[in-house]
């Protein structure tokens, strides 16, 4: 994808650890906004991680990027939450839900007390319920309120795919469906290169989604956090919202009555644009995949009812 430079445009960042500060990095080098702002509770952080990618500006070019805080949201086009704790080894991202959901109350009221009409993109796990909170505390519309979804999940899933096949992930069709985590599952059904069908042995299938499932354990396992890939998945939301592109994303989205299911965030394909999630797609599931959507959606559903919103 080339460097695309936007008309005046400004991201702000919540949270400057390994997701906020690589997500940053990641739309610097590629000169995705005119303006990247970098809030963290540990503003030191902020001001460092600042300070370290602007001495790097003569090598990049014009973005302007500072440490700051919510006052600067008054301007955001779009609010990226990557702020809290992630998972350590063992740790399920539904783990962290009582952690997060805590510190999400001050996040969410802080930035609609400057910002009224721009996008909030959370990245935070576990993230789609933390979308639904940010949704309800935030009082914006829907569409403005997205989460990262399973668009990672579903990257891994072409990775892994085109490992297999030996074609370039880029040509593979294939979307992971779902929670952000344990209960997600793959659309084998839908899965294809130039329209045509993917044909996989049944171990084939079992080892695939296994590791794409898996992918964070393994990566935590190996080096205590993941970044790079989430970072390219967030930067992908941004173009697609800043250009208007109208590319169909996993975002996670609320879903209202969408095969019976309502009131809850999920990665769904979905027409990202500039309104933020435009369309959610009315997928062709078979029996066994609406079966396994419905029960991702009633585990975050029983999580999201313990918050007591
Ligand atoms: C992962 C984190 C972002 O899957 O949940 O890498």
């Amino acid at each position: 994808m080339t460097t695309s430079k936007m008309s005046s445009s400004r991201v702000v960042i919540i949270g400057t650890g390994a997701v906020g500060a690589t997500t940053a990095y990641t739309l610097l080098l590629r000169e995705r906004v005119s303006e990247l702002v970098l809030i963290d509770a540990n503003h030191e952080r902020a001001l460092g991680e600042a300070l370290d990618m602007n001495h790097g500006l003569p090598f990049t070019g014009g973005v302007k990027l500072w440490a700051g805080d919510y006052s600067d949201c008054a301007d955001a086009d779009i609010v990226i939450i990557a702020a809290g704790a992630s998972q350590r080894p063992g740790e399920t991202r539904i783990d962290l839900l009582k952690r997060n959901a805590g510190i999400f109350d001050s996040i969410i009221q802080n930035i609609v007390k400057y910002n009224d009409h721009g996008i909030i993109l959370v990245a935070t796990n576990p993230v789609d319920i933390l979308t639904y909170v940010s949704w309800k505390k935030s009082g914006f519309p829907t569409n403005r309120v997205i989460g990262s979804g399973t668009l990672l999940d579903s990257a891994r899933f072409r990775y892994l795919i085109g490992q297999n096949k030996g074609i370039n992930p880029r040509s593979i069709h294939a979307h992971i469906v779902g929670e952000h985590g344990d209960s997600e599952l793959p659309l084998w059904s839908l899965a294809n290169v130039a329209g045509v069908g993917l044909e996989f042995e049944e171990q084939e299938r079992s080892d695939i989604f296994s590791r794409t499932k898996n992918a964070a354990y393994e990566i935590i396992n190996a080096k205590g956090s993941t970044s790079y890939a989430i970072a390219l998945a967030l930067d992908r939301i941004v173009v697609s919202i800043l250009q208007d592109e109208g590319s169909v994303l996993n975002v996670s989205t609320l879903l209202t009555d969408y095969k019976g299911i309502s009131d809850v965030y999920l990665g769904i394909p979905s027409v990202v644009d500039r309104s933020g999630v435009r369309e959610i797609l009315d997928l062709n599931l078979n029996d066994q995949e609406l079966e396994q959507l419905r029960a991702s959606a009633n585990k975050l559903k029983s999580e999201i009812e313990k918050l007591e919103l």
